[in-house]
Order: C-alpha cells, then structure tokens, then sequence
C-alpha cells in the first residue's frame, strides 16, 4: 500500500463534490463511490459499471446519526444489530427517507447501508460531509475487486481516481440484511447476501437480544442485484466434485467440454483456498483474477469435506455463495 498524502483525500473529495466517482478501500472489497447528494455521480456510477439501473446501491455512512438520517424507520433490533457490527461488513436494508435519490434504491421503498470500517472510506465521507452511494468497483457481473491494481485494471480507460487503501481485510462483500416479522409476530432477520459477518455471528448477537427473534435465508429475488451470474472469472469456472487430487478426470473433462461447447482443454488451472476460512475468503478474488489471467481454458475449484459439507458454515457459506455464483458449471451433484 501507498502512504496516502492528503491531497488525495482533497483530490477524492472535489471530484466527489463536482460529480465524478471515485474508487475506494473498504475492508471487505473497493467500491466506485459518488455522493448520495450528487445525481450526476450516482449516473456514473450505472455508466461505468454498465450496471443495470433495477440494481441497487449501497450507501456508505460514517456514523450511526448518520445512518438514521437515511431511515424512515430505525427499529429497535436495527439499531442493536448496527451497535453491535458497525463499523463492518454487514449491511442493512430499512425503509427510506425521502432524502434517498429513488435512482441509488432502484425505485424500491428500502436502502441498503453500511458504516464500513476501513479509516480511508471513513476519512473520505467525513471530509465530503454526505454519505456515499458504491457497489464493488467492478463492472456488472464480474470479480469483485479487494486491491487497487484490480479496480485500476477492471476500468484502464479514463482517469479514474482510485484511492489505494491497500489489500482489503475480508475480501469479500458484507453480509446483507432485512427485518421482517415471522409468522409467530416475532422479530426475523433475513440474511439477502451471506458476506463477513456470519449467520454464527448473528446467532449469538441475538441471544443477548431481549425479545425472541430468528435469522433466515432469503430467496434471490430478495436482493434484486445479486443474480446467478455474477462474480465471474474472465475464463469458466467449474465447480467438480470431491475426486482425488490429481487434476480433472477425463469424464469431467468430457463434460466440461460439451456442456460449455469448447473444442479442447489445453489447461485447466486449480483453483486452490486455504483451510482456514478467514484466508480463502481473503484470497478468493485476487486467485479467480490471477488465474483468470494465467493463460488457463478454464478454472476449476473442488468442493470437498475441506472447504465445504452439505451445509456450509460461518465464512464458507459467503465464500461458496461467490463461487455457485461466479461458476458457468456445477458437476457436484
Ligand atoms: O461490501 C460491500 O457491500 C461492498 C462495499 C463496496 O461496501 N459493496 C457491494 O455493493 O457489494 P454491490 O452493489 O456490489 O452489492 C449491493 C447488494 C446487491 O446485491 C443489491 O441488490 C443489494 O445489495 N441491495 C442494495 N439495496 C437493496 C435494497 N434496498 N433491498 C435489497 N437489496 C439491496
Ligand atoms: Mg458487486
């Protein structure tokens, strides 16, 4: 990471000010960032992504006044969950003020904040003095960036500003969530992106919460952005099923082949995660880039007892969530 003078931050503020994005750190990936004041920015935003405009923004916060000045509504649970993970990488959907430019929801009655906790972003939406509207500085569909080297080579034309905050902690984007009832009446939090804080970490959050409440999964069109295809490599990623280690079976690689119609396998490049959750997840994007880029026909990624089960947990979920995602080819049955 680059020492960051100053003058940058003044740089990133007056572009901000005058309607330009600006790329910046957070501490699960960079976002393309504009102020939630400034119409001309949020449009940037779409245009530079080639984002479609049914995809909401995420608006970025520095403090929790801050944050309840863009809710309609801040329920009591809200405002516990917020306390106990903000700053951080967890997400929350309430209803929205009037302030919120209808073009950063997509049309939709909600707002998805994050006070995020990465001391860049913070300095930066304290210096513009407005919250700032940034979806993963990528374009629509591909990696997400979590260094400045991949925001600068996912747009090389232009002058984008990219403020570089160095190799971004979790790696991969924040847990999003929404509060409805169930059907008992009783508080539930439903989980419409799994990301850096976990469904463990929600549990127990919630068992120093007075009231009974629960935590579910909401299905895909919950959260309009987060599509099947979304995360992908420049090159096919296959997911394969839990075989010895010694590259792919000639059966899987048949069946890579026909399946996404390629003439032949040259190389097939392993992607390979540590054990250890907080790493893959740390590693993830930066290796479905690097291997992207290797020269490979196609990426492959085993899913076995190692990296997964039936049921993955705590930041394997978020993980293998990306790769179903970012994957032209499932094999495990
Ligand atoms: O970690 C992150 O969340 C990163 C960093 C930059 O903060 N941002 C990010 O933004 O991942 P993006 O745009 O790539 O993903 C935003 C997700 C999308 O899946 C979108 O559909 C969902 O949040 N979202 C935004 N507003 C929503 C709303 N009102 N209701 C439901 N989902 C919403
Ligand atoms: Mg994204």
């Amino acid at each position: 990471m680059m020492p960051l003078d100053s003058s940058e931050l003044i740089k990133a503020r007056e572009r901000l000010l005058s309607g330009d994005v600006v790329a910046i750190p957070t501490e699960t990936v960079y976002g393309l960032a504009a102020s939630i004041e400034s119409e001309a920015g949020l449009r940037r935003i779409f245009s530079l992504k080639q984002r479609p405009f049914f995809d909401p923004l995420i608006v970025h916060v520095a403090s929790l006044k801050e944050a309840q000045s863009l809710a309609r509504e801040w329920p009591p649970l809200a405002d516990y969950i917020a306390r106990t993970f903000w700053p951080g990488p967890l997400t929350l959907v309430l209803p929205k003020a009037t302030r919120v430019n209808p073009l950063i929801t997509s049309g939709l009655d909600t707002v998805a904040i994050r006070y995020p906790s990465h001391p860049l972003a913070l300095d930066l939406i304290r210096l513009v003095q407005t919250p700032l509207a940034a979806p993963s500085a990528n374009r629509f569909g591909k990696t997400s960036p979590s260094c400045a080297d991949h925001v600068r080579s996912e747009f090389p034309e232009g002058d984008l500003l990219v403020l570089d905050g160095g190799e971004c902690e979790i790696g991969l984007e924040s847990t999003v969530i929404s509060f409805t009832l169930n059907s008992d009446g009783n508080d539930l939090i439903q989980i419409l992106r799994p990301g850096g804080i976990t469904e463990e970490m929600l549990h127990e959050a919630l068992k120093k919460w007075f009231k009974p409440a629960t935590i579910g999964r909401a299905s895909s069109e919950a959260s309009p952005g987060h599509l099947k295809h979304h995360y992908m490599p420049s090159v096919p990623l296959v997911i394969v099923g839990t075989q010895a280690d010694i590259g792919l079976t000639p059966n899987e690689c048949d069946r890579i082949r026909s399946t996404l119609g390629l003439n032949e396998i040259k190389r097939a490049a392993e992607l390979r995660l540590s054990k250890d959750a907080t790493l893959a997840a740390r590693e993830l994007y930066s290796e479905m880039r690097r291997l992207g880029e290797s020269g490979a026909d196609i990426i492959y990624v085993r899913q076995n007892s190692e990296n997964t089960d039936t049921s993955p947990s705590g930041l394997w979920q978020a993980i293998w969530d990306r790769l179903t995602r970012a994957a032209s080819l499932n094999l495990v049955p």
